[in-house]
């Protein structure tokens, strides 16, 4: 939680100085060769699948990162792994390569928030929690789910980041603000800055030209009803987001409780199951909850 307690003068923007604060916003080169390994990962899929321990080694961030993952999340062996081989073994390749794209995307964003007091290690709990929480979601509907459902995720709420790097005393302010008084935080910072973090996070992304399911991730996360493309994949975030939260996951920056109705009621719901009965519901709703139970241990070893 933010330690200021006084609350500090500020100001709503313009959109002419939020775009010139946001032209100043550094890249973040990840989300680039993101796109890039993405388009090659489905082309050479097997190939990559074959070298991955190799790739894994030359990175010694992505290495660490790795061996912690799996010490945590099979914490019970009575051996430490040390070993990549190992842990390809019991992580299996889409864990790996799922982890493999957080590592350099996490990095970068750290690089962005040093500069405001907030609980980032929950924050990016949140981030990958809802990566891999929108797999599952869109799984749990028997529909196919790729890599670029977790991405979408991953970088659903990076509007928060380029805020707290553009503006960091009306960053500090709402989440004052949201300490003070729990209430819906796309409206706190609508009436604190001028803009929400799901507009700046999609005029950043699409300022650096990502592919457009991540810009539209971003914009319509909170109301998937809204977005003419990726409906499906976006409304799986806004369940995976909401899910999260009702759990106390991670921390997503809004203080309002979710409660696990209002996630089952979520507008998403009615995209990825239209004409759906409630037997269809229940069966979403089990194998969802059986993913959350291990989510605790999973976060844990990622950040
Ligand atoms: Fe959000
Ligand atoms: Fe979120």
């Amino acid at each position: 939680m933010p330690q200021t307690t006084k609350s500090i003068a500020v100001a709503p923007v313009g959109r002419k100085e939020i775009l010139s604060q946001l032209a100043r916003c550094p890249s973040l080169p990840s989300l680039g060769s993101i796109n890039k390994a993405l388009q090659g990962l489905l082309i050479v899929e097997q190939r990559y699948t074959a070298h991955i321990a190799e790739i894994i080694r030359r990175d010694p961030s992505l290495t660490s990162r790795l061996l912690r993952l799996v010490n945590s999340v099979y914490y019970g062996l009575n051996t430490p792994v040390n070993s990549i081989e190992e842990a390809v073994f019991y992580l299996g390749v889409r864990q790996i390569r799922q982890l493999a794209m957080v590592t350099p995307v996490i990095e970068d964003f750290q690089r962005l928030t040093r500069q405001c007091d907030f609980p980032w290690r929950e924050f990016w709990q949140h981030c990958i929690g809802v990566a891999i929480l929108t797999r599952e979601v869109t799984t749990s509907i028997n529909a196919q789910s790729d890599d670029a459902d977790y991405v979408a995720g991953l970088v659903h709420d990076v509007g928060k980041i380029v805020m707290a790097w553009t503006f960091p005393d009306h960053f500090t302010e709402i989440h004052r603000q949201g300490v003070a008084n729990p209430r819906n935080l796309v409206e706190v910072e609508n009436e604190v800055l001028g803009i929400d973090h799901a507009e700046l996070g999609a005029l950043y992304l699409e300022r650096h030209h990502l592919p457009e399911l991540m810009v539209h991730s971003a914009r319509y996360h909170h109301q998937p009803e809204r977005a003419a493309q990726f409906p499906q994949t976006i409304a799986a975030v806004q369940i995976a987001d909401l899910l999260l939260r009702s759990e106390k996951m991670g921390f997503s920056g809004d203080h309002r409780e979710v409660t696990r109705d209002e996630c089952f009621a979520a507008s998403g719901w009615k995209i990825l199951l239209p004409d759906s009965h409630e037997s269809e519901h229940n069966i979403a709703r089990a194998s969802l909850t059986r993913t959350l139970e291990q989510m605790p241990q999973l976060l844990e070893g990622l950040v």
